[in-house]
C-alpha cells in the first residue's frame, strides 16, 4: 500500500473524486494519508478533514524561499510514496521535481500540448480554448517534471465544446466528463506499477 499525498489550492473537487474513488475501490494500490494546501482558506482542506485525512498548510507567502524545503520535509515525515497535484496552483522547481522523479502526477484541464504551461491554470485555460475557437478540449493527467505541464502523458480524455459555453460551463463539463474520471484511474495505474 503506497502513501499518497494530494497537493491542493482551491475547491478540491478533484481531491473529492480521489477520496470517492478510494472508497469505491477504484484506487486500491494506495491510500491518501495527507493533504497539503498552500492556501489556508482552500475548501479542499474541509473535504480532507471530513474524510479523516491529515491536513497541513504550507503557506508560500509566509515561507518564501523555504516553501519547497518545507513541502519536502512534511512529505518525508509522512512517508509519502506518491504525490498528486490536484488543482495545486504553484509551479514546482527542478529541485523539487527531481527529488520525486516519476512520483508526481498532475491533472490539467486541456488536451496537452494545447493551452498549457506557465499562465494556463484554472478558468484561464477554458477562456483560452473558447477564445481560440477549438471544438474539442479535454483533460490530461501527466507526470510532473521541471517543465510546467511538460512531463510524460499518462491519460487524456476529450470533451466537446458546445455553442453558448462560458469558461465556467466548460470548466464544469471538463471536470465531470474528464478530470474526475481520468485522475483516479491514472493514480491507480501509476501506483500499481510503482516498485
Ligand atoms: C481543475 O480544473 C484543475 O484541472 C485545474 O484547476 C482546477 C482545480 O479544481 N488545474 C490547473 O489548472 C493546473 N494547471 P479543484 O480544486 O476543484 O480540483
Amino acid at each position: 500500500m503506497k502513501n499518497i499525498a494530494v497537493l491542493v489550492s482551491g475547491g478540491g473537487t478533484n481531491l473529492q473524486a480521489l477520496i470517492d474513488a478510494e472508497k469505491s475501490g477504484i484506487i486500491k494500490s494506495g491510500k491518501i494519508n495527507l493533504v497539503i494546501s498552500n492556501n489556508p482558506d482552500a475548501f479542499a482542506l474541509e473535504r480532507a478533514k471530513k474524510a479523516g485525512i491529515k491536513t497541513v498548510v504550507c503557506n508560500k507567502k509566509e515561507l518564501g524561499s523555504e516553501f519547497e524545503n518545507k513541502l519536502i520535509s512534511v512529505l518525508e515525515e509522512n512517508e509519502t510514496d506518491f504525490i498528486v497535484l490536484a488543482g495545486f496552483m504553484c509551479i514546482l522547481s527542478e529541485k523539487f521535481t527531481s527529488h520525486f522523479e516519476r512520483k508526481i502526477i498532475n491533472v490539467h484541464p486541456s488536451l496537452i500540448p494545447s493551452f498549457c504551461g506557465k499562465g494556463f491554470y484554472g478558468l484561464r485555460v477554458h477562456e483560452a480554448a473558447l477564445n481560440y475557437g477549438v471544438k474539442v478540449t479535454g483533460a490530461t493527467v501527466h507526470f510532473v517534471n521541471e517543465i510546467p505541464d511538460g512531463g510524460e502523458i499518462i491519460m487524456q480524455k476529450a470533451v466537446e465544446i458546445k455553442d453558448g459555453d462560458t469558461p465556467e460551463i466548460l470548466q464544469k463539463r471538463v471536470m465531470e466528463e474528464a478530470e474526475w474520471k481520468i485522475l483516479p484511474l491514472s493514480l491507480e495505474k501509476v501506483c500499481s506499477e510503482l516498485k
